[in-house]
């Protein structure tokens, strides 16, 4: 790049195999760059978890990944989760030297003209990120929510009372409608991805799935349901014995469920806010988002 390009020069095509490895490069950079800015943790610590995503979503048959060019080099890319009926946005990265052109604008104008069919499309933002921010209020999203990501062990046991075990593909059903009932919408394709990925967790009172989450610590792809918050957790209370490890979540500001992770002595590590463009409606029940909504 230099001090003379412009947004004109850039190209827009889909992405491919050939730029997995370009792509996860550039992811590294982007996130690695604002967040020591802001001295918060990295997201992505190694090149590999930025390949790993990469790998994941640019063959993926249900994500709809663009990349920009600019005299044939890839700049940045961005991706639209189409997996459900609520679309989600990301990850959005600009090469660090290639920042503040209209590249991601393009990119998002991109994502939201693929999505005009959806419901709506939703992602979550760094909050300590003015550009991200400014840059998708403009284009018309609006946050509902603000987050925290937690990170740590609880304190407490296990809940007796609650059984906790592995989802599996005969739970989606019944959990599409327990979200169903909480948001007003499924996601089921995104547990089904998790049911191969990551270790999703089903909450059980009297044989009734009562929450879900589709990983405890994995946080960028783990998204919770539950009908109460003693269920959802109880929920993480009997994942986070299960996996032996400190448990990470994105947690609503306003709700029980933040209060709850202080008290179990979980560590608040960044704020992030949800932004909405299209169908919104308060969820019903208690819940927590993964990275994209
Ligand atoms: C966030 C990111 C994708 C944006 O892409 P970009 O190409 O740098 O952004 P653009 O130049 O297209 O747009 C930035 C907009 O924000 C505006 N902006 C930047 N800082 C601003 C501020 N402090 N206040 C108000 N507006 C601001 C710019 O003026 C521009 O608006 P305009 O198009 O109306 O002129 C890119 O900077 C990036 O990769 N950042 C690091 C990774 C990241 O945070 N990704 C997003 C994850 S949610």
């Amino acid at each position: 790049m230099t001090a003379t390009t412009s947004a004109a020069q850039v190209t827009l095509r889909e992405a491919g195999p050939d730029d997995v490895e370009a792509c996860a490069q550039i992811c590294f950079d982007a996130f690695g760059g604002i967040q020591d800015h802001h001295r918060f943790p990295r997201d992505f610590p190694a090149l590999e978890a930025a390949m790993g995503i990469m790998q994941a979503w640019i063959p993926h048959p249900e994500v709809w990944g663009m990349v920009a060019e600019v005299d044939g080099r890839v700049v940045g890319s961005n991706f639209l989760d189409e997996r459900d009926a609520i679309h989600g946005v990301g990850p959005i990265t600009i090469d660090p030297a290639a920042q503040n052109m209209g590249i991601g604008r393009k990119l998002m104008e991109a994502v939201i003209e693929r999505g005009a069919g959806a419901r709506g499309i939703r992602l979550l933002q760094d909050g300590f990120h003015m550009r991200s921010l400014s840059l998708y209020s403009s284009l018309g999203f609006e946050v509902t929510t603000s987050c925290v990501l937690v990170r740590g062990q609880p304190r407490s046991a296990p809940d007796g009372a609650v059984t906790v075990r592995p989802v599996t593909e005969d739970d989606l059903e019944e959990c599409a409608a327990l979200c169903q009932r909480v948001h007003g919408f499924p996601r089921t394709g995104a547990l089904r991805d998790a049911v191969h990925a990551t270790a999703p967790f089903a909450a059980l009172r009297d044989g009734r799935i009562v929450a879900y989450v589709t990983a405890a610590n994995f946080w960028p792809m783990a998204h919770g349901v539950g009908e109460t918050d003693d269920d959802i957790e109880a929920l993480l209370l009997g994942a986070a014995a299960a996996i032996g490890e400190p448990i990470a979540l994105l947690v609503p500001l306003r709700s029980e469920l933040f209060r709850w992770s202080l008290r179990e002595g979980l560590r608040a590590v960044k704020p992030m806010n949800i932004m909405v463009r299209g169908d919104y409606q308060e969820p019903q029940g208690a819940w927590f988002p993964s990275v994209l909504y």
